[in-house]
């Protein structure tokens, strides 16, 4: 796990300096989103305990790539609801999620609902 974690960490050093130190480069292959370097850590974020199983969750698990993919219309429908609109998610939250955060969902969907670059 701690491996992991230093992994990772690296990992996201690296991406950063990769696209910082050439914004030429940077440009040219702009990344698209993908369900896991962008959505699954949204979705840790912002749908748990309710969509993440491990967590206690009893919704639909919303931590697998198929069951993202199945329902990303109406992910992004849900979430662009006002708060106090029936079927609003997350679920019970009085403000809805950043537009950063909606846009990664959008994104994701515009970029092909790939799982993996
Ligand atoms: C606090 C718990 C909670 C959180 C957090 C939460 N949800 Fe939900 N979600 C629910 C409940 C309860 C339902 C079932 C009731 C309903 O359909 O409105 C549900 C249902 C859904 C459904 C419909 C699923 C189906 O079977 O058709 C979608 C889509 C959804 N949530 C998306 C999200 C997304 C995306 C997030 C994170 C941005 C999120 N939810 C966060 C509790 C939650």
């Amino acid at each position: 796990m701690k491996k992991y974690s230093v992994l990772l960490i690296l990992g996201i050093a690296s991406l950063f300096l990769t696209y910082c130190s050439s914004s030429k480069r940077a440009a040219r292959r702009a990344p698209k989103t993908t369900y896991v370097t962008d959505l699954s850590t949204v979705i840790a974020t912002n749908c748990t305990p309710c969509h993440i199983p491990s967590k206690g969750g009893n919704k639909k698990p919303y931590n697998n790539y198929a069951n993202a993919k199945a329902d990303i219309d109406e992910m992004i429908r849900r979430i662009e609801l006002n708060p106090t609109d029936k079927g609003f998610m997350p679920f019970k939250k009085t403000e809805k999620l950043s537009a950063d955060v909606v846009a990664v969902f959008k994104k994701w969907k515009a970029d092909g609902l790939l799982e993996n670059r």
